[in-house]
C-alpha cells in the first residue's frame, strides 16, 4: 500500500496498524482516558454491544445502540461504506466481532477502522455529535497540475457533500474528469446518527484539512468516527451501487431541517444534550504543547491582535496547524465555571463558524485553540485594491449568506443564544474555498459576564459597526448584531470601509452616505468598482435594501437574522420598506463613523452597471 499515515489527535493515545488484508483493521484509535477492568460489567456490556451491532449493521449498512446501564452503559455505532453490499458488510463485521474488543483492551472508548466498515464505541453518549479527521492517509504520488487538480477535487468533494448530507444514507460517490485520460473518483459518508447539518459540517471540516495533510496528492483518505472521505485516480468504489439513488429499508433520518434540504443547510447542531456529559477533558490543551507549537508565543508567529488578545499561529507535533488566542482578561470567573463555558462554546459547530478546538487555562494563561484558516480575514480582500478583484459578485453573495447563516445559528439555533457583539470584516475568516467563518464568537459570553439583554458597562465593540443604542446606552441584543451585520453587508457590496468618511456635502459615514443615495434614488452608485459589470442591478439593489433594513436606528424595526436569511435566499420574499432617512430624527447613527477616521475621505467615481451576462 503506497500510503503514508499521519495521526492527528488531541490528548488521546493511539495505536496504529496498516493492514494489508481487507478484513484487518487499518487503524485504531483508543481512548485511554478511561479504562475498565478485566471481567467487569462494562466489559460484558461492551461484548454484548459489539456482537449486536455486528449482526444488525449489515442489513441496512448502519446500526447504533447501547448496552448496559449507567455507569456501565456503552454507546456504539457500526457502519459499512455506502457502496458495500450487505454480504460484504456482514463479512467485514465478522472481522469486527472477532477482533474489535482486542483492539483497545481495557479502554472504554475506541474507533476501529476497517477498509469497508468501522466501529465506534464509548462510555459517553456521542450520538449526534461528530468526530472528524482522526486519521489521514495519502498517496505519495503528486498530481501534475496541482491548481487545476485542487479546483476539481474541491468541487467534486463539495458537490458530493451537498448530495450526501441530506440523503438518507448520508453517502455519495462520484467522479470528475481531470485530464482526457484521468478521472478523480471521490466518496464521502457520514454516520446516520448525524443530522444533515452536522454531516455537512463534519465533511466540510475534513475537506478543509486536505490542503495541509494531502495537498496535490493523487489520492487520500480522511477518516473520522462520524464521517470519512476518500479520493483516488481509479475507481475504488462500486460505481453501480454508488449510483443507486433509492435505498429502501432504512430507518428515517433524524434530521428535522426547516430549510430546503440541499445547499442551504439551516443551522442546528445535532442532538446531544449539554447535561451530564462533560467533554471538557478532551478539549484541554497542555500549556507546554501550546508553547512548543507557537515557539513560546514568539512575535514571528503572531497572526493578529483583537479585542480580547493576540492570536498566534501554531503547529502541533503532528503537523496540524492551529491558531492560538492568548486572552488578556481579568474576568472574575473561576476556572471551573470557565471550563464549563468553553466546552459549551466548543460544541457550537457550524460551517460558518471558526472551529474552537480546545483551550488551556493554566498558570495565569487563558488560551483558546482554533482551527487555522490560511486565507486570512475578509477585510484583507475587501479593502485591498487588487485582491478585491478576486471577490466577484457571486463570491460576495456567498460570503454574505454564509455570515448570515453563522449569525443565525448563534442567535437562534444553538442552545446558547450567543450575541457576538463584535461582528466586523476582520472577524470574518475565509477558508480555502472562500467560505466565510465567523471568528471570536462566544468571547463576550465567556469573558464579558453580561446576559443576552441588559446594559453593559464596558462597550466592547468596534466603532462603525456598533448599533446606536449600543454606543449610546450600552444596550445589546440580537438586534445590535443585526445592525453590525447590516454594516458588514453594505461594506461587502460597496467595498468601502464603514469607518471612513464619504461625500463632501457634508462628509458623512458610510451608512448615511448610502442612505442618502438610496433616498435620492441613486443607490447603485455606491457599488464596488471591482464588481461593476458582473452582476444584475436588481440583485445588487436587493442586497443594499436588506443592508439598510438591518441598520435602521430603531432596533425593533430591524429584521431578525432568520428573516434576513430568508430574504437573502429567496428572491420572491418581498422586502419591507426602509424608513427614509428624512423621517428619521431620533438618533445620530453618524456619531460612530465620525469618531474614528482611518483613511482619507474619498468619493469614488460612480459607475454604470452592465446587465448580467
Ligand atoms: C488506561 O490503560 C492504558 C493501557 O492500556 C494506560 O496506558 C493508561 O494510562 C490507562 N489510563 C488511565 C486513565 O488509567
Ligand atoms: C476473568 O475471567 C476469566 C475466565 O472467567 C479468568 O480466567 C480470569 O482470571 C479473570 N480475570 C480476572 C482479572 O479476574
Ligand atoms: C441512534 O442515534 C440516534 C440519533 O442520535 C438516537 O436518537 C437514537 O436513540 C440512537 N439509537 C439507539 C438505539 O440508541
Ligand atoms: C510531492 O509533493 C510533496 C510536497 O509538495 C513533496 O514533499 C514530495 O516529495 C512530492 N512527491 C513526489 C513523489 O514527487
Ligand atoms: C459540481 O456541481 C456543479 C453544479 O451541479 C457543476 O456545475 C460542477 O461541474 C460540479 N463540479 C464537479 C467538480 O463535479
Ligand atoms: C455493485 O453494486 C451492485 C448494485 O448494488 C451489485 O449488484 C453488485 O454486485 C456490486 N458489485 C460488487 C463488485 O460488489
Ligand atoms: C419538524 O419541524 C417542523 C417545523 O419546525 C415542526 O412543525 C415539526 O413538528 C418537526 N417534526 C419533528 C418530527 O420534530
Ligand atoms: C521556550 O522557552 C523555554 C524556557 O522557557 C526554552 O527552554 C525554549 O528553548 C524556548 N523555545 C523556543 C522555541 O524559543
Ligand atoms: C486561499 O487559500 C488557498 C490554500 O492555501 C490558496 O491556494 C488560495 O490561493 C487562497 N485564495 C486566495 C484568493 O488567496
Ligand atoms: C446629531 O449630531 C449633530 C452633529 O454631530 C448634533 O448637532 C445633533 O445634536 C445630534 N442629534 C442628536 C439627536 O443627538
Amino acid at each position: 500500500m503506497a500510503s503514508l499515515l499521519l495521526c492527528s489527535l488531541m490528548l488521546t493515545m493511539v495505536s496504529l496498524f496498516l493492514g494489508s488484508a481487507a478484513d484487518a483493521p487499518i487503524c485504531i484509535l483508543c481512548n485511554r482516558n478511561r479504562n475498565y477492568t478485566s471481567n467487569s460489567t462494562y466489559q460484558s456490556s461492551l461484548g454484548r454491544l459489539i456482537s449486536s451491532l455486528s449482526s444488525s449493521a449489515p442489513a441496512t449498512g448502519f446500526a447504533n445502540g447501547t448496552a448496559g446501564e449507567v455507569p456501565d452503559r456503552v454507546y456504539g455505532l457500526a457502519i459499512c461504506r455506502g457502496d458495500v453490499s450487505p454480504t460484504r458488510c456482514a463479512e467485514c463485521f465478522a472481522s469486527v466481532a472477532r477482533d474489535a474488543a482486542a483492539g483497545c483492551p481495557g479502554n472504554k472508548g475506541a474507533t476501529i477502522f476497517y477498509d469497508l466498515c468501522h466501529l465506534l464505541y464509548s462510555d459517553q453518549d456521542f450520538f449526534g455529535s461528530y468526530k472528524a479527521s482522526e486519521f489521514f492517509f495519502w498517496n505519495t504520488r503528486n498530481a501534475s497540475d496541482v491548481p487545476t487538480f485542487n479546483r476539481l477535487l474541491g468541487g467534486l468533494l463539495s458537490n458530493l457533500t451537498i448530495l450526501a448530507a441530506p440523503s438518507e444514507r448520508r453517502f455519495s460517490a462520484g467522479s470528475v474528469d481531470f485530464t482526457n485520460f484521468e478521472k478523480i473518483y471521490g466518496l464521502v459518508q457520514c454516520t446516520r446518527d448525524l443530522t444533515a447539518e452536522s454531516c455537512d459540517a463534519c465533511l466540510r471540516s475534513e475537506i478543509s484539512d486536505i490542503p495541509w495533510c494531502c495537498d496535490g496528492r493523487k489520492g487520500a483518505r480522511v477518516l473520522g468516527g462520524s464521517c470519512h472521505l476518500r479520493y483516488e485516480m481509479s475507481p475504488f468504489f462500486n460505481v453501480s451501487a454508488a449510483a443507486d439513488p433509492q435505498p429502501p429499508r432504512l430507518p428515517p433520518v433524524p434530521a428535522n431541517t426547516s430549510m430546503p434540504p440541499a445547499r442551504t443547510p439551516a443551522a442546528g447542531v445535532a442532538g446531544r444534550s449539554e447535561n451530564g456529559v462533560n467533554q471538557a477533558d478532551s478539549l484541554q490543551f497542555d500549556l507546554e504543547t501550546l508553547k512548543l507549537a507557537t515557539m513560546n508565543f514568539s512575535d514571528q508567529n503572531k497572526l493578529g491582535e483583537g479585542g480580547f488578545g493576540v492570536v498566534y499561529k501554531g503547529v502541533l507535533s503532528d503537523g496540524q496547524l492551529i491558531a492560538v488566542k492568548r486572552l488578556v482578561t481579568n474576568s472574575g470567573q473561576g476556572i471551573g465555571e470557565l471550563t464549563n463555558e468553553v466546552s459549551l462554546v466548543a460544541k457550537l459547530q457550524h460551517r460558518n463558524l471558526v472551529r474552537l478546538m480546545g483551550y488551556c487555562l493554566q498558570a495565569e494563561e487563558k488560551l483558546l485553540v482554533y482551527e487555522f484558516l490560511p486565507n486570512k480575514s475578509l477585510d484583507k480582500f475587501l479593502f485591498d485594491p487588487f485582491k478585491s478583484m478576486e471577490l466577484t459578485w457571486e463570491k460576495r453573495v456567498k460570503i454574505i449568506e454564509g455570515i448570515a447563516r453563522g449569525l443565525l445559528y448563534l442567535h437562534e439555533d444553538s442552545r446558547l443564544k450567543i450575541i457576538h457583539r463584535d461582528l466586523k470584516a476582520s472577524n470574518i475568516l475565509l477558508d480555502e474555498g472562500m467560505n466565510p467563518k465567523i471568528a471570536d464568537f462566544g468571547l463576550a459570553r465567556l469573558f464579558g459576564n453580561e446576559q443576552s439583554y441588559g446594559n453593559t458597562n464596558r462597550i466592547a465593540g468596534t466603532f462603525g459597526y456598533m448599533a446606536p443604542e449600543y454606543v449610546m446606552k450600552g444596550q445589546i441584543s440580537t438586534k445590535s448584531d443585526v445592525y453590525s451585520f447590516g454594516v458588514l453587508l453594505l461594506e461587502i457590496v460597496t467595498g468601502r470601509k464603514c469607518v471612513s468618511i464619504y461625500g463632501s456635502n457634508p462628509p458623512t459615514d458610510l451608512i448615511t452616505f448610502i442612505w442618502r443615495r438610496w433616498d435620492g434614488g441613486n443607490p447603485i452608485q455606491v457599488l464596488d468598482k471591482a464588481i461593476v459589470g458582473g452582476c444584475s442591478t436588481e440583485e445588487v439593489l436587493r442586497r443594499i435594501h436588506i443592508g439598510l433594513l438591518c441598520v435602521q436606528p430603531d432596533p425593533l424595526e430591524r429584521p431578525s437574522m432568520s428573516f434576513v436569511v430568508l430574504m437573502l435566499s429567496s428572491h420572491s420574499t418581498s422586502l419591507p420598506k426602509v424608513v427614509p432617512l428624512s423621517s428619521f430624527t431620533g438618533m445620530n447613527t453618524s456619531t460612530s463613523g465620525d469618531t474614528r477616521v482611518t483613511s482619507t475621505p474619498i468619493d469614488r467615481p460612480s459607475h454604470s452597471l452592465a446587465p448580467k451576462k
